[in-house]
């Protein structure tokens, strides 16, 4: 016979470690099962001498317990071992979900990414989450947000509307980074009475200086029926492959397209879009057939 007291100690402890293993199947183990998705591919019209290594971390969605400043730190290693030429980040570095044990701030993700290391450097969007954080971005309904003035803190380009022209073994390529497609939440008060988009996608590829390849970054997918063919590739995040995905089938995507591109690897019309699974969790802390992934894509 045990005591009331001991049976209720007992009662909330087996409670309490299930719970607990229910959170490392949800949510810690998936977050340890970080891989990299490899994809090789030479777009229509790629110059033919231009080998490119890009590396892209999505959706990173910094928090505690699920994406520490130490857990980011780990994945830039991560990213530099896959010796990439140019790093990309897609957007969407604080936390999408309330259910977290702790915030992690903007100096320190950021602080944590500033070990992200590639010959020809580390550039970065910004996503929804950026904005939607960031109640003073909100209330002016303009930048710079706190995940941009901490991004160029250390030193790491955000491009949102604007482009960069870089170059490997003499052959110049761009790349173009896509201002959020649903930054400002809807405020009546400003007369904004449903989610509105910075992005200006034909100002940013009027910057485009000349007929060099274009990659183009943009944290939402949905601009891809937009994208002109001038476009070699467009890299995305947002979805998380739906955080949820079973035989190749989201059944919650955040796209008005619903599964047309959750995920992967979509050609359209010779056009290419790459949509990567992402790397932390958004609205709920679940991930179950889409694993935190690592971009790596070979160019050439
Ligand atoms: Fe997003």
């Amino acid at each position: 016979m045990i005591t009331r007291r001991a049976f209720l100690r007992l009662v909330g402890g087996s409670a309490f470690a299930m719970v607990s293993l229910g959170a490392y199947a949800v949510g810690i183990e998936p977050m340890l099962l970080t891989h990299v998705k490899r994809y090789t591919l030479t777009p229509p019209h790629w110059p033919a001498g231009l080998k490119l290594r890009v590396v892209a971390l999505a959706d990173i969605h910094a928090c505690r317990p699920w994406m520490t400043p130490e857990r980011i730190a780990a994945l830039a290693e991560e990213a530099n071992a896959l010796q990439p030429d140019v790093i990309v980040m897609l957007g969407d570095y604080p936390a999408g979900t309330r259910i977290v044990t702790g915030w992690v701030n903007a100096s320190e993700w950021a602080s944590a990414l500033s070990g992200l290391k590639a010959p020809l450097g580390v550039f970065s969007i910004l996503g929804n989450h950026d904005w939607w954080e960031d109640r003073s971005a909100q209330a002016a309904g303009a930048g710079p947000t706190i995940s941009r003035k901490a991004l160029e803190a250390v030193g790491i380009p955000v491009l949102e509307n604007d482009v960069v022209r870089l170059e490997k073994d003499g052959q110049g390529f761009w790349i173009a980074g896509l201002a959020d497609q649903i930054a400002l939440l809807p405020d009546r008060a400003k007369g904004r009475y449903g989610l509105t988009g910075l992005d200006d996608l034909p100002g940013t590829l009027a910057k485009v200086g000349d007929t060099d390849p274009i990659i183009l970054l943009a944290h939402e997918p949905d601009i891809f029926p937009k994208v002109p063919r001038r476009v070699s590739l467009t890299l995305s995040g947002h979805t998380h492959g739906g955080q949820v995905r079973l035989f190749g089938y989201s059944p919650v995507v955040p796209s008005a397209y619903g599964n047309r591109y959750a995920y992967g690897h979509v050609v359209e019309n010779d056009r290419n879009l790459i949509v990567s699974g992402g790397l932390g969790f958004s609205i709920a802390p679940i991930r179950f057939g889409v694993r935190p992934e690592i971009l790596q894509i070979d160019l050439g």
